[in-house]
């Protein structure tokens, strides 16, 4: 039989595009190929996210679209991936029959077992008199249910999910495009915040780290392969901490370890060192043990437990990108305390003020750039209330902003404690009022890049030039969704934020690229006369910002 094709499409934030990723890596050495086609395939998958509702709203009107395709091609196989599966359970398929493969984030090395059962026992039994109930038990399922928080350790069932990262090949190629060159990268998965309007600590289970040593072979393999640019992951990137005394190791495989409530301090960890790799060490270590990686960054941190150590290792290591994605939420004390963040306004903006003083240096071409999310209409949140996030919002100076209307989310503590009392349309309001105070900010911070040099990486054709060259039907790639192959400019989850699609009007001679600053900022530049636009991605190259459009700056090649 011909190899499978399989229609992987992606929804929400880095952490799924890279689980996607590596599913997609593993279904290869099972000898699946992929199609950006969902008719072309003869299986579907859809890697979900939960974080709001218009989220998930968008995968059940997927899987609705699936029932007429099913019902004509009744061999196809349909999987539901993360964390909607997880939070919905084998409700999803009481409520879409259509759905054969259910796999939550906390199980994912368990699909490509669980999709080739289904796909092998559906081709079995179309080849017979299939009934609906023999199908219905070919369904598979695996979901980690409670299971992810039991006191136990991990180690005593072994943490299989590593296996999962540890298959990475080199994954720096795609089926369908030239060579990657920005990579990203997990040190930690899960959440412990139970910040309390937030389905990850539910969906993705509790916080834990990666061996060290796993996380810097990974980036030494990815650089040899070509990967210029390495992005580290976790929900709070810098809770990152290994404790080696600790270490257990089953079948000959470290285990990740499970996060301890911080002990860092709010400015040093004092255990840091030989015994003890915090998120500074481990900066300072991949920096220093893969040399050929141009690019290093991080996302996202955490406003509290961020010490001075970590921001020395920016400092002092220059391949390290000065870019910080710093949720905030809001701006204000009572509605932080309700969201359970576990800092006030006040040591939110000592933390921007202690990295700008350490890392902030326009002068040299390396400004420090910090990008926020917020939300909107948390409950009880009053006119006062929101005024103080607009004054945050100002006060902080953003590059650019992800802001969210406030969803109510089954399984959250907000959800049945607080009442959803603000009305859509002031949330709407408030939303668009913060979008704008964002975009005056965004265009003040362009205006003073004009004049500048810098050095940025070559991300691709803009995205105004692959719309020009796609022609205007097939806009598929923006906002939240992507099929593997594909990339995402912007951070978790299609908030509204700034980003290229104020382009320049595209020349018809020479293509226009995108590139970025170290520190997070979009610059379009026209390629000479006759350069291949692939020849030039992943390259770091020396450019003079001409204009500025809110938060695309224009930029000539400055040789
Ligand atoms: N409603 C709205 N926004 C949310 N976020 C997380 N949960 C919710 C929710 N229930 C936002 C936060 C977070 C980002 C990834 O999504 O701002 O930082
Ligand atoms: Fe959700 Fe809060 Fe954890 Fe971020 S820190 S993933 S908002 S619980």
């Amino acid at each position: 039989m011909s190899r499978r094709r399989v229609y992987l499409e992606t929804f929400g934030c880095q952490m799924n595009e890279l689980d996607s990723e590596l599913v997609a890596g593993q279904l290869r050495t099972l000898g699946y190929s992929f199609t950006p086609e969902a008719g072309d395939a003869d299986v579907v998958l859809y890697n979900t996210c939960s974080v709001r509702e218009h989220a998930e709203q968008k995968v059940w009107s997927r899987l609705g679209e699936l029932k007429e395709e099913k019902r004509r091609r009744p061999g196809l196989v349909v999987g539901v991936l993360g964390c909607l599966a997880e939070r919905e359970g084998e409700d999803l398929i009481r409520r879409m029959p259509v759905v054969d493969v259910l796999c939550g984030p906390g199980e994912l090395d368990k699909l490509p077992a669980l999709l080739d059962n289904a796909v092998r026992t559906r081709e079995s039994l179309m080849a017979d008199e299939p009934d609906d109930d023999r199908l219905r038990s070919a369904r598979q399922l695996a979901l980690q249910g409670n299971t992810s928080r039991r006191s136990a350790t991990l180690a005593a069932a072994g943490d299989s999910l590593e296996l999962l990262d540890l298959s990475r090949s080199t994954a720096a190629t795609g089926d369908d495009g030239p060579v990657r060159k920005s990579a990203y990268v997990r040190i930690t998965r899960g959440c412990n915040k139970f910040c309390t309007y937030c389905v990850v600590p539910f969906t993705r289970g509790a916080e834990v780290h990666r061996p060290p040593q796993h996380i810097i072979d990974e980036c030494k393999r990815l650089a040899d392969a070509g990967v210029v640019e390495i992005t580290l992951l976790g929900q709070t990137v810098n809770h990152y901490r290994f404790e080696h005394g600790a270490a257990v190791t089953v079948g000959g495989v470290v285990q990740p370890q499970k996060g301890r409530s911080y002990q860092g301090g709010h400015r040093r960890d004092p255990f840091a060192g030989e015994s003890v790799t915090t998120f500074a060490g481990l900066l300072a270590r991949i920096h220093e043990e893969v040399p050929h990686l141009a690019r290093l960054r991080f996302v996202t941190s955490y406003p509290r437990d961020f010490g001075d150590d970590v921001l020395e290792v920016i400092r002092d290591h220059p391949r390290i990108c000065r870019y910080l994605h710093v949720p905030a939420q809001s701006g204000s004390d009572r509605l932080l305390g309700l969201m359970n963040r576990g800092y006030s306004v006040g040591e939110y903006l000592e933390f921007l003020d202690r990295a700008r003083a350490h890392l902030d240096r326009p002068e040299e071409g390396r400004p420090l750039m910090i990008s926020g999310d917020f939300i909107v209409g948390f409950p009880t949140e009053s006119d006062e209330d929101f005024a103080a996030t607009v004054s945050l919002l100002e006060k902080a100076r953003y590059k650019n902003s992800f802001i969210f209307k406030y969803s109510p989310r089954p399984g959250t503590v907000a959800i049945g404690k607080f009442e959803d009392d603000v009305p859509e349309a002031v949330k709407r309001r408030r939303n668009n009022e913060l979008l704008a105070a964002q975009a005056a900010i965004s265009s003040a911070i362009g205006a003073e890049q004009v004049g500048r040099r810098f050095e940025v990486m070559v991300e691709g054709l803009s995205v105004r030039e692959q719309k020009r060259r796609r022609g205007p039907s097939c806009d598929t790639q923006g906002g939240v969704t992507l099929t593997v192959g594909g990339r995402v400019p912007s951070a978790c989850g299609g908030g509204v934020s700034h980003a290229e699609e104020d382009a320049v009007e595209s020349r018809e001679s020479t293509p226009q690229m995108s590139a970025r600053t170290d520190s997070d900022m979009i610059v379009l530049f026209d390629l000479p006369a006759g350069e291949s636009p692939d020849a030039w991605v992943g390259r770091l190259v020396p450019v003079r910002i001409t204009s500025a459009t809110a938060l695309s700056l224009h930029a000539t090649l400055d040789r």
